[in-house]
């Protein structure tokens, strides 16, 4: 291999992951100031600020989740944690050979580190150490068995013949060990509704004042095919209301909320749709996807492989097909709408109403079914121009009865999340995504003297506010005009010696050229009186 191929090579390796990316300046800038709007409207609407791991029991998201959903059947980063360190550490060595060849009376030695290491296992299941499964209950019920015979053997004197016979041996129960699972399994967080219930019941925040108001920034991840807006890391802003009613007037003040957020953040051409799914029940929702499920039947020959699947796994999620070609089959399908019980129905008509009090413009679509096992009753999808396929901004819904699911009191919730990859996109397609780049000022100083005024005149203006360049080598001023022009600098100001023993320093504005003299304090006045006309 060629030296530059090697490097081409290396090059190669070293590269952000599939559908992950690297956020540079001076976009990250309007990250900040779409993160600050969100911090600043929410907490208007009363709400406080959630951090949350960013893994979790992967249990966690199939339950709350769901098992079937793409979700978590087909794009959670999952893995097995390794096992409690004392327990990883002895199953290394009690089964090592070379402990067992250490000579000596090597078998009853290995039955006694064997059993010490059994005992260990039990309680770690017992307490929860180790996860409480099939595999880890087989696997203990062996190693009982196998504990009991090699008892038997020291018993009635029949060790195994040679260090090589107790290796042997130690290797079958070591099987048995390899085949439990002696880490959990956890999983990236693909979305965090399931994290802010589960900890809204470990802190007990039910015996909060009700409802309890979280919102939480950061990224998610899902192994889904990369495209415009669409990321295995992407980042949410998302808000929950968890406890309290189910009063309409949450639904409709939560989406008011989220309508402010778009509007100050400058989003344009953002469309809210609702829609009501029901609740779990044979007079409702249950009701509605069994005859979906049989409109759908005689149908099945005109629709592609995915619905097909999916009337068995998901007939809802038929609704949300994209594909042309089952459009027209779709518009014919039977709407949940007509569906609704007495309460639902009630419940849907009485959320309109109060979204149409705060003057929130809406428009039903009957398809919105969501792609998350947890809603009930209301859901919403927000779109915007400008991101292609991959339109919706944000997803949101009630989930009355997640939290209960999770192993907590019965419990009303309804939140949503913002896609904020998609927000920037929206924003930057509509010249919305302007950022402040470069400097306001840059030093430009010759001489030690004018050095040491230099940093001090840094020090000043960043104290001040002002984003400041100071080269840290002496350059010709010449040179260090350029260099301020090329990092979009508004003013150099430049320190010489005529500068420092008049006392009077030299402010550029590069744009038209001008030069004014300044006393050193008035500088920063100057400074700060055109910022503000600015
Ligand atoms: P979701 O609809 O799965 O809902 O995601 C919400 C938003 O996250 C989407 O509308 C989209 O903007 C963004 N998003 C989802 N996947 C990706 C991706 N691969 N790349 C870029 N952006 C993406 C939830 O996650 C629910 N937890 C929302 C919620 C909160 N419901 C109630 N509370």
């Amino acid at each position: 291999m060629s030296d530059a191929t090697a490097k081409k090579e290396e090059r190669r390796k070293f590269q952000a992951i599939r559908g992950t990316r690297d956020l540079l300046p001076p976009e990250t800038e309007l990250w900040n100031r779409v993160e600050q709007t969100a911090h600043e409207v929410f907490a208007t609407f009363g709400f406080g600020e959630i951090r949350l791991p960013i893994f979790e029991l992967t249990e966690l998201f199939t339950r709350a989740v769901g098992g079937e959903t793409d979700v978590v059947a087909k794009e959670m980063y999952s893995f097995i944690d390794r096992a409690v360190p004392d327990i990883d550490r002895a199953s290394g060595q009690v089964f090592s050979r070379e402990v067992l060849y250490a000579g000596g009376d090597a078998f009853a030695r290995y039955v006694d580190r064997f059993e010490g290491f059994l005992d260990r296992l039990k309680s770690a299941y017992e307490t929860g150490e180790i996860p409480s499964n099939d595999a880890n209950r087989a696997g203990i019920e062996r190693l009982e068995k196998y504990r009991a015979t090699a008892r038997e053997k020291i018993q009635w004197g029949e060790f195994p013949a040679s260090p090589e016979a107790v290796a042997d041996y130690a290797a079958a129960a070591f099987a048995f060990v390899q085949g439990m699972q002696l880490g959990y399994p956890l999983a990236l967080r693909p979305e965090a509704t399931a994290s802010v219930c589960r900890a809204y019941i470990e802190h007990g925040m039910q015996s909060l004042p009700q409802p309890v108001k979280l919102y939480y920034t950061g990224p998610m991840f899902r192994r889904e095919r990369p495209q415009k807006g669409r990321y295995r890391q992407f980042y949410q802003i998302g808000a929950e209301i968890l406890g309290g009613t189910d009063a309409p007037a949450i639904d409709a003040e939560v989406i008011e909320m989220l309508m402010t957020f778009f509007d100050k953040v400058g989003l344009q051409g953002a469309t809210l749709y609702i829609n009501s799914i029901g609740h779990n029940a044979e007079n409702c929702r249950r009701g509605y996807v069994a005859t979906l499920k049989s409109a759908l039947e005689k149908v099945k020959d005109q629709l592609g492989p995915d619905s097909q699947r999916r009337i068995d796994t998901n007939p809802l999620r038929v609704l949300d097909s994209k594909l042309e070609s089952e459009q027209p089959i779709i518009a014919t399908l039977p709407h949940i709408a007509d569906h609704l019980c007495d309460e639902c129905k009630t419940h849907y008509s009485a959320a309109k109403r109060q979204l149409e009090l705060r003057g929130v413009l809406y428009q039903e679509n009957w398809r919105l079914v969501r792609g998350l096992d947890y809603y009930m009753r209301t859901t919403f999808e927000i779109t915007a121009p400008g991101l292609g396929s991959q339109n919706a901004v944000c997803g949101g819904g009630r989930y009355d009865g997640l939290v209960e699911l999770l192993g907590g009191p019965p419990t009303k919730g309804i939140g949503f999340a913002i896609g904020e990859d998609r927000l920037i996109l929206s924003l930057q397609e509509s010249g919305k995504g302007q950022t402040q780049q470069g400097r306001d000022v840059y030093i430009a100083w010759m001489g030690e003297r004018a050095y040491a005024a230099a940093i001090r005149a840094a020090r000043d203006l960043r104290n001040a506010g002002f984003s400041v360049e100071l080269p840290p080598v002496e350059q010709k001023f010449g040179k260090a005009l350029s260099q301020a022009d090329k990092l979009g600098a508004k003013y150099a100001l430049i320190l010489g010696d005529n500068e420092v023993s008049e006392a009077l320093w030299t402010l550029k504005t590069l744009s038209t050229g001008e030069q004014q003299k300044f006393p050193e304090p008035e500088l920063i006045d100057f400074l700060r009186n055109q910022k503000s006309q600015s």
